[in-house]
């Protein structure tokens, strides 16, 4: 079999619902790379991007005995950039609009969806001639796999060398279900204690998955700090101390090979630190596309992208809106996510017509040009757990504003350092971001010292390579014989 199987609800460019899939688009290949042969299972979505990858059945009726004893799954392979991929598909599982949940909330059987899915992993990689030597879940959809590879080895030899590992990209989603549905999983009732699956009487996929890997990593070193306190630990601040000898963070890297303004097929005009040009034709171009004054082409241009959540700040941003507007500068945001903030930003279009703009939806090419076309990336986060849009924006050339937490911390270079690359404020609150988005704008109007800071931004480097590195360390350190 293969040596590293990573198990993720969405892989890049298959499917994508934000950073998670970024990141399992680009950690696999850069494993694979390094001569570790790889593999990835994921669902096998009706909503997924199959440009130009032909699929082939390879099991048509795989036996997965859940939730009905005789309930099956198909399974499909394609090759991507050397790696296996396999796609787990059920249609009244995973052939729906979205993957996770409509605008009324999450799906009412995500539980069982993702029980099904953990459990078509497990018996896939069963089927194969030799055992993997590590399998490496992600995020409470993935969740259920370490604890069902953890009680499969005490009775079955095959599994005797895999060591699992989970990576936690948001504490804050942990697929908690009620009781009845840790028992229709199938862990056995030993793991139903308060160190195993169970919190406060319910079901908690995600702590069961920390309580059964061999390693727990998250996205950043600030975030694995973060969450063993009460602020960031979502409730399981005190489980995870009594783990975090196995905790570690392992800062995610960018995939330059889709985001670099050098060589982007959506941008109008390709740029980079020595030919900055092409970024202000990308702002024009930008601003054209959303109808703003092209006077802005000579103001600073602030630009957001990202789900409009609580988790991003973007209430932050709607308070201090009218106050910016009354500024010589321009705002364009691109998201979706919670109806309320949705309708707001889009009242305040109407209201600042030409310097506020809202594009309300999920569109890849977009997020490209706003990455190029803004001077300004705003990044108001009360927490996150690394962050990839604002590490498209130093590559973009795009200074973020963003608040001190977790992987912003980890990734941008504060001003008025000498080598900064960006602007952070201490605290979600809009006094704070207000008063680091005016600093900000102060500096944009130093031009060449602006310049200078765009240059040091683009040349950062966050590679893939240096993460793979540390996640094969990881590996290596528990063990597992690759
Ligand atoms: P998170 O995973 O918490 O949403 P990240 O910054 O890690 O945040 O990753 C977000 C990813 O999703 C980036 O690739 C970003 O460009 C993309 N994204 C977020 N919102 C949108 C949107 N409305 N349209 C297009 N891409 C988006
Ligand atoms: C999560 C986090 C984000 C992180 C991404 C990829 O969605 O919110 O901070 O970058 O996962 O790890």
């Amino acid at each position: 079999m293969h040596e590293v199987l990573y198990v993720t609800s969405e892989m890049y460019p298959f499917s994508k619902t934000g950073g998670l899939g970024d990141v399992m688009g680009a950690l696999p290949p850069s494993i694979c790379s390094k001569g570790i042969k790889t593999a990835v299972i994921t669902p096998f979505y009706g909503r997924m991007n199959l440009d130009g990858h032909k699929l082939r059945l390879v099991y048509s009726d795989l036996h997965i005995g859940y939730p009905w004893p005789d309930t099956t799954a198909e399974i499909y392979h394609t090759e991507y950039e050397g790696l296996s991929v396999y796609f787990v598909a059920r249609g009244e599982y995973f052939d729906r609009r979205h993957y996770y949940n409509t605008h009324s909330g999450d799906y009412f059987d995500n539980c069982e969806r993702f029980i099904f899915f953990c459990k078509a992993v497990v018996k896939l990689a069963r089927m194969q001639p030799s055992p993997p030597a590590v399998i490496h879940s992600h995020d409470w959809q993935s969740a259920l796999v370490p604890p069902y590879l953890y009680f499969e080895r005490m009775k079955d030899s095959f599994w005797s060398q895999t060591k699992s590992v989970t990576t936690i990209h948001n504490l804050a989603f942990q697929g908690r279900f009620s009781e009845r549905l840790f028992h229709e999983s199938g862990l056995p009732a030993e793991a139903w204690s308060l160190s195993g699956a169970e919190f406060y009487g319910d079901l908690n996929m995600l702590k069961a998955s920390v309580a059964y890997s061999d390693a727990v990593t998250t996205v950043s070193p600030s975030y694995a700090q973060e969450i063993l306190g009460p602020e960031f630990g979502c409730g399981l601040e005190g489980f995870l101390n009594s783990q975090a000898h196995k905790l570690t963070g392992i800062l995610n890297g960018a995939d330059y090979s889709v985001w670099d303004p050098g060589n982007d097929k959506f941008l109008p005009c390709c740029y980079g630190p020595d030919r900055i040009k092409g970024k202000y034709e990308c702002k024009k171009s930008m601003l054209r596309e959303f109808y703003m004054s092209d006077q802005l082409e000579d103001r600073p241009v602030f630009g957001f992208i990202g789900r409009l959540r609580d988790q991003k700040g973007i209430d932050l941003l709607i308070d201090i809106l009218p106050r910016l507007m009354e500024k010589d500068v321009g705002v364009i945001v691109l998201g979706e996510g919670d109806l309320g903030y949705e309708a707001r930003l889009l009242e305040y279009m109407e209201e600042y017509q030409g310097k506020f703009c809202v594009q309300i939806g999920y569109t890849e090419d977009l997020a490209h040009g706003i990455q190029a076309g803004s001077d300004i990336f705003l990044m108001p986060s009360r927490y996150e757990p690394c962050g990839l849009t604002q590490i498209y924006a130093l590559r973009f050339g795009t200074p973020p504003v963003a608040t001190a937490v977790g992987g912003l911390r980890d990734t941008i270079t504060p001003y008025p350092a000498e080598d900064a690359t960006g602007f952070t404020f201490e605290r979600p609150e809009p006094e704070l971001f207000f008063d680091a988005i005016m600093q900000a704008v102060e500096a944009w109007q130093d031009r060449d010292g602006w310049e200078r800071m765009i240059g040091r931004a683009m040349r950062k480097e966050f590679t893939w390579d240096r993460s793979a590195d540390e996640y094969i360390n990881l590996y290596r350190k528990l063990g597992a014989r690759i």
